[in-house]
């Protein structure tokens, strides 16, 4: 089927070669109109190979349901760790992003009255579990907001999470990365040396992580991330990646934070949220009763694809391919259409936000941004994800900052002053594995043409 070896994961980036690798690779998914699929944000598609052993599986299992497990979870996450950087005991198997960050968040062993500081840029359904956490063990929920102009660089993100840390009394320090209002990923290796020089805890949302970088977790600095199975990693539906920092690493030699298991079958697992030595955190994390097991193995499949296609050669064309679209949006629309950093390498990533529109009241309009989205899609068959959490974002009724924000923006803040700075309604899309530049010309023509016809 598909050549994977052919060359071009070191050394320079020649784009036609790439292209004509990836259009290859592309040839593995069945997703139809796949030149106009721009949202691995949302839902990636499995390889052909690896959908057609999962219904071998389902089948099966249809057929034996007693054998319930396909293959031994502890082969699945190996193949998972393996890839992403990690020991297998830092590896659990989730059911996606939301279920390792719930686990993560209810398993952190919090006192009343600490504080958990989080970037502005959260995910709802994040905010949802910080929210419901924070009430339940009484904590102040403190953002940093994330300068995204299109010059910022890595360190003032830095500088704005420190000046909201309350030591003694941040005990979590939360982010996505990359996040997802806006695309940008955030210095998570910084984040992780500020926050260990704190003694806090890094908990990270890595929902577009996994399959879109070339993922070294144990490198990363970070305790927890969440991650999810079936966006850009292409595994599918109801399957996550949760690692937990299970040794002291070069990268963050901090003693283990205490971590309860929320959800746990592992009548031998320590009770109290210790951690001993030898405690294999990511089996006990895994174990849960019976899953459908051709689920978990496929995760595991579509995991060694991407290895054998080469994270970093992925990560590298994911990454060339977003910077050619934000250009192209420039050219067509004007500075003003980006909205993220674009300067700095380390706050780019695959996932690109714009706005089109020219005038400012244009691009705060949410009735306009869904008449194009609309159009856009109906007429061109393009579907892009749009708006931030805007007021139902951290800061809400009846909290006085709360009517500062609009239906749609980006619920963000000042790095220096903390004063809410909401920012103009993103359209969202991604550059997977499967596009190439042509896609992205012949996408871009569509907004134009949709914008001309909306405005
Ligand atoms: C940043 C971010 N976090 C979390 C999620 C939820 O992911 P999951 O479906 O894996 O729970 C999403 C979904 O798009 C997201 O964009």
């Amino acid at each position: 089927m598909f050549n994977f070896s052919s060359g071009g994961d070191e050394g320079v980036f020649l784009p036609e070669r790439e292209e004509a690798y990836f259009s290859g690779f592309a040839r593995m998914f069945k997703i139809s109109n796949i030149d106009r699929y721009f949202l691995p944000t949302q839902k990636g598609s499995m390889p052909i190979p690896v959908l057609k052993n999962y219904k071998k599986g389902l089948d099966r299992i249809a057929k034996d349901p007693r054998r319930v497990f396909l293959e031994k979870t502890e082969v699945t996450r190996e193949k998972i760790a393996k890839g992403y950087g990690a020991r297998a005991d830092e590896i659990a198997i989730s059911r996606n992003t939301t279920d390792a960050i719930s686990q993560v968040l209810y398993g952190i062993d919090w006192r009343r009255d600490e504080e958990i500081l989080c970037s502005t840029l959260e995910y709802p359904n994040c905010i949802a579990t910080i929210r419901r956490v924070a009430c339940r063990f009484g904590l102040t929920i403190r953002q940093f907001g994330v300068p995204s102009r299109h010059d910022t660089h890595a360190e003032e993100i830095v500088e704005s999470a420190r000046r909201g840390i309350v030591p003694g009394k941040t005990k979590v320090m939360f982010f996505s990365a990359p996040a997802q209002p806006n695309g940008m990923m955030l210095p998570f290796r910084r984040l992780a040396r500020l926050a260990q020089h704190y003694g806090i805890i890094t908990v990270v949302d890595g929902a577009h992580y996994g399959g879109m970088f070339n993922p070294r977790l144990d490198d990363t600095g970070i305790d927890f991330w969440g991650i999810s199975g079936y966006k850009w990693q292409c595994g599918p539906g109801g399957t996550g990646i949760l690692y937990v920092r299970n040794a002291l690493l070069e990268s963050n030699n901090t003693p283990l934070p205490r971590f309860n298991l929320v959800r746990s079958a592992d009548l031998h697992a320590p009770i109290d949220g210790s951690r001993p030595l030898d405690f294999d955190i990511g089996a006990a994390l895994s174990h849960y009763g019976f899953p459908e097991s051709a689920d978990l193995r496929a995760l595991g499949e579509a995991c060694e694809i991407w290895d054998r296609a080469g994270r970093a050669r992925i990560e590298r064309y994911i990454l060339w391919l977003a910077d050619y679209a934000r250009e192209k949006l420039v050219a067509v629309f004007g500075e003003h259409a980006l909205l993220q950093a674009c300067k700095d390498e380390e706050l780019k990533s695959g996932l690109v936000a714009f706005n089109p529109f020219p005038e400012k009241e244009q691009r705060r309009d949410l009735q306009l941004a869904h008449r194009f989205n609309a159009r856009l899609s109906r007429k061109y068959g393009y579907r892009l994800g749009y708006g931030g959490i805007g007021l139902n974002g951290f800061t809400r009724d009846p909290e006085p900052d709360a009517g500062r924000f609009y239906e749609g923006c980006v619920p963000n803040r000042n790095a220096l002053t903390n004063e809410p700075e909401p920012e103009d309604i993103p359209f969202r899309f991604g550059t997977p594995v499967w596009i190439n530049r042509k896609d992205i010309d012949r996408f871009i023509k569509a907004c134009r043409k949709t914008l001309d016809s909306v405005a």
